[in-house]
């Protein structure tokens, strides 16, 4: 299987797509064994919001893990009561009242899916378990959370594995009441979406009147709104919250990446009073994982939101967010490979054609967006590569750390444009 005796060979799982062996990680760069300084302008997979090797943090996992080694996830301990304060009054939107921390991204939707689910049973509505979610979304790899998102490429095969649940486009307000009404208003538990649709298709915005036509729909129908800021949390919109951006009041919220900015496995599930009130009062729990709200986890989280803070990186990550944009615009303007460039602070998409003009895409199995960031990667510079399928084919995202510089945007761009070039020439599209 393997094809020379190079330790490396042994990773990742399934041989085939191996990344370059990386020594170190340090402010917006990881270093390889090879001497090869690589410019992170994806932050990994748009996690690290405050960038790599911060000694504060390290001391504070050291100090934690004196201190502290295992506690069952429910019992309290100071990192996590800590964090939740933290986390619920600085930071959650409005009515956010209560919440948990798991390991990650896909553990948090996961278990919000489980408690919306168990507020409706412990509620005396048992009928109620569909959860509707939009096309194209990403919101996990397990296969609950698989079988709510809409990326296609994810989930092709797995179908026999999953719920068969409902999806309705990304921007439609009104679809959504359709289909709310169509499957039956009493068999509906949730309504699960992005702020900005992130991976599944290189950003997807949509506007105002969409966010506040589906809360009225969620709350006239009595479904559970649960906003996924897996992607959006913690500063990457140039807000707080992504939602904070639509000034709506979800009943659940899930966060994950930003909330330790790569340096510990941490998620969380946060929810109002009333999603909750019903499970406690009929004297109903939740399952948790075992790591759930790790004790250092949750003290090195607490210090990368204080560095948050303390540094202003969230009024950064929107500062950088619209230089960034604005290099990108004069850049790639008129190209014919580039339909379009968006974005909201730092989590900012590069939509990627074919032809311009006719609007036209790549063939799926030139799988053009690989080839981009391949050859960015070629130029020392990580691009995180977008799309998932016939819904959104081919797309790139920026999501650099909010400590990114001028000059390092300046980098960024050249690379991509070299990178769209060199790519289309490869496949006889100039
Ligand atoms: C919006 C969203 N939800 C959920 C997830 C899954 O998170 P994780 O990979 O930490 O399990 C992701 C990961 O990219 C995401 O972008």
């Amino acid at each position: 299987m393997t094809s020379s005796n190079h330790p490396d060979d042994r990773y990742p799982f399934i041989p085939g797509r191996p990344g370059p062996h990386i020594e170190r990680t340090e402010g917006r760069h990881l270093l390889t064994s090879d001497g090869r300084r690589i410019l992170d302008a994806g932050g990994g997979a748009v996690v690290a919001n405050i960038g790599y090797g911060r000694r504060e943090v390290a001391a504070v996992a050291a100090a934690a893990m004196e201190r502290v080694t295992y506690v069952l996830p429910p019992w309290p301990t100071e990192a996590r009561v800590d964090l939740l304060h933290r986390v619920i009054d600085e930071w959650m939107p409005a009515g956010i009242t209560r919440g948990g921390f798991t390991s990650g991204g896909s553990e948090s939707v996961d278990t919000a899916l489980r408690l919306a689910r168990q507020h409706h049973l412990s509620a005396g509505r048992a009928g109620r378990w569909r959860v509707i979610g939009r096309r194209p979304s990403y919101h996990g790899v397990t296969l609950a959370t698989l079988a709510v998102g809409g990326h296609d490429d994810r989930r092709a095969g797995f179908e026999p594995l999953m719920p068969d649940f409902a999806q309705v486009p990304w921007d439609d307000a009104e679809a959504l009441d359709a289909t709310i009404r169509e499957i039956g208003v009493d068999s509906v538990s949730a309504f699960i979406a992005e702020p900005v649709v992130g991976s599944s298709a290189g950003v997807l915005i949509a506007d105002h009147a969409y966010w506040h036509r589906v809360a009225d729909i969620c709350r006239e129908h009595g479904v559970l709104l649960i906003i996924d800021e897996v992607m959006t949390g913690f500063g990457r919109l140039g807000t707080r919250m992504g939602v904070d951006r639509w000034g709506i009041e979800p009943d659940i919220v899930v966060g994950g990446k930003g909330l330790s900015g790569g340096y510990v496995p941490i998620g969380g599930v946060y929810a109002t009073d009333a999603v909750v009130a019903p499970i406690a009062a009929n004297g109903d729990s939740l399952m948790f994982f075992t790591y759930g709200a790790q004790d250092m986890a949750c003290a090195v989280a607490g210090e990368v939101l204080r560095i948050i803070d303390d540094e202003q990186l969230v009024e950064r990550a929107a500062t950088q967010g619209t230089a960034l944009r604005q290099r990108l615009d004069s850049a790639l303007a008129g190209h014919p490979h580039v339909r379009e460039v968006r974005g909201l602070g730092l989590m900012v998409g590069v939509d990627l054609v074919a032809d311009r003009d006719g609007d036209v895409r790549f063939p799926r199995d030139v799988a053009f967006y690989r080839r981009v960031v391949a050859e960015a990667l070629a130029r020392d510079v990580w691009i995180y590569p977008a799309g998932s399928g016939d819904a959104a084919p081919d797309a790139v995202m920026f999501g650099p750390a909010f400590t990114v510089t001028d000059d390092e945007l300046d980098t960024m761009v050249a690379v991509l444009a070299e990178s769209i070039d060199a790519a289309a020439a490869a496949v006889g599209s100039t």
